[in-house]
Formats: structure tokens, sequence, C-alpha cells
């Protein structure tokens, strides 16, 4: 078979870059080899997100920096992958004569079909949502990810269709794998090295599976894999509050392995924001949760996502926001202004000032990086465990991450590689953590 290049660029969620590993798990049977020179690849694979701002116009932009860099060259198969293939089909390849294959994240089970009937100069849109397929067709191919922290999606789409959000259109409809073809591939990413699996969904704790009456749910995967000797820490995301049922939270004194790190957006601090979100969760619900889990394990850490300068957001709304921060110290989240997205209730809604949006966003994300440079700081001169991933390029340093996400830069040797060790934090700033392996005899 001759070999091609295949170049991927992804953009987006945890859930696009698993995605982008399975279609190159899949392309490889056809000869393709992944390469990291984006100037000389057969074939050019955009990975898309829709979720925020133009993400239309940036696609044409990427297509039109791909188009400059095969001026003097034969030009790659240009592939449009994920939530702008899916969002915008066959629009764009009238749009863009340069782009060859659309195929929406639903699909991935057919691009080598499609890449095959290109040769024949097809031009190919491929956005069917076909989740069961592509799932059953994928758990035929191994997947031979082999980072140490690797993802592993177990619930794809969404149902709750907030008024904002352009997921249930992209990703279609809630569905969630087969508990035992999970296992199967947490079985072939440890096998590949793996010490660390976070379980992906778009409503991840919403993951619920009937076989022969009884229900799997994201607590059941957490306390089989917690028996795997070599994974050392589990991690999911993304969750919603209501699907937060004490199963799962009990996880975080059964499971050693469950990090106490708990990503789970709540949007806004108003319950009228909330309603007009189509959130279906109130603060009090959400703060319920937060007590549970604190009660559980008190080291529990929060993040969460914010949307600032929602219609109808008035002055009052966006002080509950504050204040909620004020009270849960959430030490790191993601903060935007609304972006209309088209198709959703919310793009017809009339949007507040952009000043005034702005002027929240940097007051609201003053106090979140405030609350992330304070937690750093407390960690300096503390020893703490570290879960090394890499060798940092062209340095004699090594990446890892503590147990609330956070990237820790330390000293270290190769053989660290893929171990918990303990690390003396000398130093921080606002997103990561700076010091030296501890005590390798201590590693777990
Ligand atoms: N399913 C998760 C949940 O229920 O919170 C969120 C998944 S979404 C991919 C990630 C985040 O993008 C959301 O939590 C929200 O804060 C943000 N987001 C989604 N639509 C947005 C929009 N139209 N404008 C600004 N931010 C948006
Ligand atoms: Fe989007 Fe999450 Fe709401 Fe679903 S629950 S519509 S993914 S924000
Ligand atoms: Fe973006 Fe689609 Fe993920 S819109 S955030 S790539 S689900």
């Amino acid at each position: 078979m001759k070999k091609k290049n295949i170049f991927i660029k992804t953009f987006g969620c945890q859930m696009n870059e698993y995605d982008s590993n399975r279609i190159y798990d899949n392309v490889s049977k056809l000869g393709f080899i992944k390469t990291e020179d984006q100037e000389n690849a057969e074939c050019y694979i955009l990975n898309t997100c829709h979720i925020r701002d133009k993400a239309k116009e940036k696609v044409y932009h990427e297509i039109g920096r791909v188009k400059k860099l095969y001026r003097n060259k034969k030009k790659p198969i240009m592939v449009v992958a994920g939530c702008v293939a899916q969002a915008e089909n066959e629009e764009m390849l009238k749009r863009e004569p340069y782009i060859d294959i659309i195929i929406g994240p639903q699909a991935y089970h057919k691009i080598n079909d499609l890449l095959i009937e290109h040769e024949f100069n097809l031009k190919q849109e491929e956005t069917e949502f076909d989740t069961i397929s592509k799932f059953g067709y994928f758990d035929n191919i191994k997947n031979n990810n082999n980072k140490i922290s690797a993802f592993l999606t177990i619930q794809e789409g969404c149902d709750k269709f907030c008024s904002f959000c352009v997921v249930p259109y992209t990703r279609g409809p809630e569905y969630s794998r087969p508990f035992n073809k999970i296992i199967n591939e947490a079985e072939q990413l440890i096998e590949n090295g793996a010490r660390e699996i976070t379980l992906l969904g778009q409503n991840v704790n919403a993951y619920s599976y009937k076989q022969n009456s009884k229900e799997f749910r994201i607590s059941d995967l957490i306390n089989h894999l917690n028996k795997y000797s070599e994974l050392k820490r589990i991690r999911y995301t993304t969750s919603h509050p209501r699907d937060m049922t004490d199963d799962l939270i009990d996880c975080y004194s059964t499971s050693q392995k469950l990090m106490p790190f708990v990503h789970l957006p709540i949007q806004s601090g108003s319950n009228r924001m909330l309603e007009l979100m189509n959130r279906k969760h109130t603060v009090d619900d959400y703060i319920k949760v937060y007590e549970k889990l604190k009660n559980i394990n008190k080291e529990i850490e929060f993040s969460s996502d914010f949307i600032i300068g929602y219609p109808g957001e008035t002055k009052k709304d966006f002080e509950d926001t504050y204040n909620l921060i004020k009270k849960i110290k959430f030490i790191n989240s993601f903060s935007f202004i609304f972006s209309p997205r088209p198709g959703t209730i919310a793009s017809k809604l009339k949007m507040i000032d952009e000043n005034t949006s702005k002027a929240r966003l940097n007051l609201i994300q003053k106090e979140l990086f405030n609350n992330q440079i304070e937690k750093n700081k407390s960690m300096r001169n503390n020893i703490i465990d570290v879960l090394v991933e890499n060798k940092m390029k062209n340095q004699n340093k090594f990446f890892g991450r503590n147990k609330y996400i956070s990237p820790v830069i330390c000293d270290g040797t190769e053989n660290n590689i893929g171990k918990i060790v303990r690390v003396k934090i000398q130093t921080s700033n606002q997103n990561t953590l700076f010091g030296s392996v501890y005590n390798n005899m201590k590693a777990a």
C-alpha cells in the first residue's frame, strides 16, 4: 500500500481531539501516516468547532491559508470535519471549491469510503446522524492512541437544548455506548500506556446504557475502571448539574482514582437567566450538588463555564453571577461573552450592549483568574502528586498535571514518564506550577 501523509488540525473540545485520533486510526488502514508537517500532506483535515464566534468564517480563513501553502504544489485532499461541517454541510462545497469532502461527527466511519471515491474526483458530503453505526464500526478498530493521558468517548450528543447552544444540532441526540465496548477500549488504552483516562461526553454524566434490565451509569464505569492497577487516574467531562446523581457523588468516596476536581458548568448565577437559557437547573440545585461533594471530600475543587451578556442579562443578574463566583472559589473556569449561534433560539433575541458585556466579562475574569493565581500560590513549597506525561520539546523539563488538572513543569528523568511522582512546587503563575521531583522512591 502506498504511504501518504495526512495532517489533522483539531479545534474545539476534547471530543474533537478524541475524534481526530479515531479518524486517524481509521484512515491509517488506507495507508495514511500522520504528519506534523502541514506543508507536505496528501490529505489535510480540519476538524472544526462551531460553539462560538465566527466559526464558519474561521474555517474559510484556514482554507485560504492552506491554499497559499500549497500554491506551487499538488493540492491535498481537503476534508472539513467536525461541528461546522455538520452545521453548514453542502453549502461549504458550493462556496469553496477547494474543499473535497465534508463529513459530520456522526459519519466518521464513512471517511475511508469517501477518500476512496475521491480518487474518481467526486466531491462528497456526509452529514447523516448515524451514531450507532459509527460506534459499531469503531468498536472493531483498535484505539492506537498511546498518550499517558487519554480521552475516551462514552456518550455523545445532547437532548437538553439550552437556548444558546449548537451542540444538539451538530452532535445530534444523546447516545450512550455499550458498557462492555467502552471497557474494551479502555483496556486497549491502558495496554498502550494510558495511566489516566478522561471519560467524555457532551453530557457525560447522563450516560445510561440498559442491558438485561440493568442500567449502567457513569458510576458503574468509574467503579469498573478503578480495578485496573496500571490505571492511576480517572476523570470525566463535561457534566451537567442535573445529572449529578448520588451514585456518581458516592464515587468520590469509594474511588481513590477519581480525581477530586469537578468541572460543572453553571453558566449564570441568576435563576432568571438560567430559566431563559433553558438550563433546567437552578442556582440552588447547583449549590446542593456542590455541598454534597464537599461533604464527601473537602479536597474537591470546582471549575465551571460562564456565559456573560446573555440577552436580557441585567445588572442584578450579573451581580448574582459575580457573587456566586465570590462564594464558590472556582479554581479555573471558562467564561465567554454570549455568541449568537445560527439555528438556536437565543440567536433571535436582542443582544445587550457589547461594551457592557465586555466590562462584565472583565470583572468576573479578574475574580476567576485571581482564584486560580491564589490556588496555585497556596501550593508553593508543598509536595504534590504529579502524573508525568511527557518530556517537553527542546527542553530538559517534564510536563505533567496535578490532581486538579493544573499543568506542572518539573525536572526529572525519562523514567518518570507515566508515573505519579512527588514534586516540590517552587513557584507558580496563573496557569502553571513549577517544581522539582522530590522523591522518586515514593512514586506510585
Ligand atoms: N454540556 C455542557 C453543559 O451543559 O454545560 C457544555 C458543553 S459546551 C460544548 C461548552 C461551553 O460552551 C458551555 O458550557 C457554554 O459555557 C459555552 N457555550 C455554548 N454555547 C455558547 C454560546 N452561544 N455563546 C457563548 N458560550 C457558549
Ligand atoms: Fe449545550 Fe451542554 Fe446545554 Fe447540551 S447541556 S445544549 S451541550 S450547553
Ligand atoms: Fe465545538 Fe462541537 Fe465540541 S461545537 S465544543 S467541537 S461538540
